[in-house]
């Protein structure tokens, strides 16, 4: 029987040292001490042997198992270690490769100027507020004090969409309309309406079929165009440099009187006259006015009480400006290359 555990554990010996990996050495393991293994097949011989046999045996059995479980661990711990070195090796990450480039997004500089508008109206305690894009011509015209048939609505080549009653809006005055009649002519307005706007336009460098524009209302007691003076001032050198100067073109339109249009001096040139102001030292940014007593009366204001200035800035007007864009149609293009290079253009 020694003879036999002595030949078993040379055996193991021999065989452990041509264990390559993991599976072969599980193999081994089941032959050795699996159920039907040879340490098994061992232990049920013991039946035949007298109980001093059996005894002296069971010794030698228990150590044989205990050396080949301990033999066999000690190896798998190794080949583990090995096939983990190996794994991290083969993953290991180059660092000094260059990285796949991600390409980032950039904000749309309309969105993006529209933001800076919005944040100095803001700080002069503004309201942002939203209006529907699909308007009734009552809000549109005729609460602005342009009637079905007046020549006004010629300027604004309106796309209709049910009779002549409901339609993409032609501006974004009618949210105007819309807010002094929602503040039932008993409370003061200071409030500005960034959205698009749709006329039936051919695109081309400077027109599209679909803008955006900016609307402003001021309603209280008192005003007059010089708070408008005031106010433009202000948004126009936070836009365009401390330096730029402004003044009022006498103008026309329906919803104010009188009515103005704002220019700001060329801040390209300094006012001396350049291609960008057509030589004139000027350029013009919006159209504005103090709101005319018809739309108060019509939206609910008692003119002898109530007064107000308001303006629309183009928006794409101001980027194009600003960031010396010469294409309107750049805006709705998406094409990413653009934006990251208004983004450096920034003045
Ligand atoms: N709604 C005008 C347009 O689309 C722009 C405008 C001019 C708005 C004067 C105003 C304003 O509020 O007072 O041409």
């Amino acid at each position: 029987m020694e003879e036999k555990v002595l030949k078993i554990k040379e055996e193991l010996q021999n065989k452990l040292t041509n264990i390559n990996n993991l599976k072969e050495l599980n193999d081994l393991k089941v032959e050795y001490l699996g159920k039907k293994g040879l340490v098994s097949s061992l232990s049920s011989m013991m039946s035949s042997l007298s109980i001093e046999e059996k005894k002296s045996f069971g010794k030698l059995l228990n150590d044989l198992k205990n050396e080949v479980t301990s033999k066999i661990d000690e190896l798998k711990e190794k080949l583990e270690k090995e096939e983990l070195n190996k794994k991290l090796e083969n993953e290991r990450i180059d660092i000094s490769l260059p990285a796949t480039k991600i390409s980032c997004g950039a904000p749309n500089i309309l969105e993006k100027i529209i933001e800076e508008v919005e944040s100095v109206f803001m700080s002069m305690g503004y309201d942002v507020v939203d209006g529907p894009e699909i308007e009734l011509d009552h809000y549109n015209f005729e609460l602005l004090n342009i009637p079905k048939g007046h020549p006004a609505r010629d300027a604004q080549d309106t796309f209709y969409i049910k009779d002549e009653e409901v339609l993409l809006r032609s501006q974004t005055s009618p949210v105007q309309a819309r807010v002094m009649l929602e503040n039932g002519g008993k409370k003061p307005i200071r409030m500005i309406c960034p959205g698009k706007t749709y006329r039936r336009d051919d695109d081309d460098a400077t027109h599209s079929h679909q803008f955006m524009q900016i609307e402003g209302l001021l309603i209280d007691k008192n005003i007059s165009l010089s708070d408008l003076k005031g106010t433009f001032d202000v948004i126009s050198k936070k836009l365009f440099g401390e330096n730029v100067e402004t003044r009022f073109r006498p103008s026309y339109y329906q919803f104010t009187e009188p009515s103005v249009e704002t220019d700001i001096s060329c801040f390209v040139c300094g006012g001396k006259g350049c291609s960008l102001c057509k030589n004139t030292g000027w350029i013009t940014v919006s159209g504005a006015g103090m709101v005319h007593p018809n739309v108060l009366r019509n939206c609910g204001y008692d003119p002898k009480e109530w007064s107000g200035f308001a303006f629309g800035f183009g928006a794409e007007r101001l980027a194009m400006l600003k960031y010396g864009i010469n294409d309107i149609r750049t805006f709705y293009q998406t094409d990413l290359r653009d934006s990251k290079n208004f983004d450096r253009k920034e003045v």
